[in-house]
């Protein structure tokens, strides 16, 4: 039994053009028109928001619109950086924050990842925060440290009442990309393992309606297994949100879970 309702975002990372990025967003769009038990998100990169915010626009679509990363400074002398006020003017509605490849490529730090989420869920926009362990840690036995360690440095000071605009993403580093997928039963036993922190520091209540997604690797027909795992609810999309029949299928599958644990 279950009233969260699934969420899958479409990180499209640094892909697409204008025209490629477009095409993308109808395709996703149209496909969707009749589903529902789904909230779906696509996270474009910054220069294509204004681009597909009007595709979604024009189409009464109720596709949410998110960004991949935002600065916690409100304005300033940083530069390349994008504010939650710009992101906001664009109407984004969502942001990812501490994605692995900002973690492991770009170098960002707990708590960088901390500063940027109080920032988004205090604008009042949502967030979904990126959390997973790298092989080695895995190798190593130590998921459930680092993932323990990456949800509590993330969430610091940040209260319960922000938690309904708040998505967590496990995504375990080894699966992203490469075409691993966790089991089912792993990613149950990670997003158990989330759930079980949440329940400690915010209660039941909130642990019971925080949404927690599985992404690393997620296609089509991989994809109703681990949606159908009880503490999974939806899931993180790469790769195969590029194509527009295959994100349309994924997020049929988690309204499809999402339906079968009500
Ligand atoms: P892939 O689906 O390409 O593995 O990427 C997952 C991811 O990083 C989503 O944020």
């Amino acid at each position: 039994m279950s009233d969260r309702k699934p969420f899958l975002g479409g990180n499209w990372k640094m892909n697409t053009n204008r025209t490629t990025g477009s095409d993308l967003a109808r395709g996703v769009t149209d496909g969707l028109i009749s589903v529902d038990g789904v909230e779906p998100a696509l996270f474009p990169p910054f220069p294509y928001l204004l681009t597909v915010r009007a595709i979604l626009r024009d189409r009464g679509s109720s596709i949410r619109l998110g960004a991949q990363d935002v600065y916690f400074q409100p304005d300033g002398a940083f530069t390349g950086e994008v504010s939650v006020a710009m992101l906001r003017d664009c109407g984004t509605q969502v942001v990812l924050v501490g994605h692995s490849e900002r973690r492991h490529v770009l170098g960002e730090k707990d708590e960088l990842i901390n500063r940027k989420l109080r920032t988004v869920l205090e604008s009042g926009l949502d967030a979904v925060l990126c959390v997973g362990e790298t092989l080695d840690e895995r190798t190593a036995g130590h998921q459930d440290i680092i993932t323990a360690r990456q949800v509590k440095t993330g969430l610091a000071d940040i209260p319960a009442s922000y938690l309904e605009r708040l998505v967590i993403a496990y995504e375990p580093v080894w699966a992203i990309g490469t075409g691993k997928t966790a089991t089912p039963q792993d990613a149950q036993d990670a997003h158990a393992q989330i759930r079980q922190l949440i329940e400690r520091s915010y209660g039941k209540d909130s642990a019971q309606r925080l949404r927690i997604v599985y992404g690393g690797s997620l296609k089509p027909d991989i994809a109703p297994d681990i949606f159908a795992q009880p503490d999974v609810d939806g899931g993180l999309v790469g790769g195969a949100s590029l194509n527009a029949a295959d994100f349309v299928a994924l997020a049929k599958a988690a309204a499809a879970a999402g339906r079968a644990k009500r």
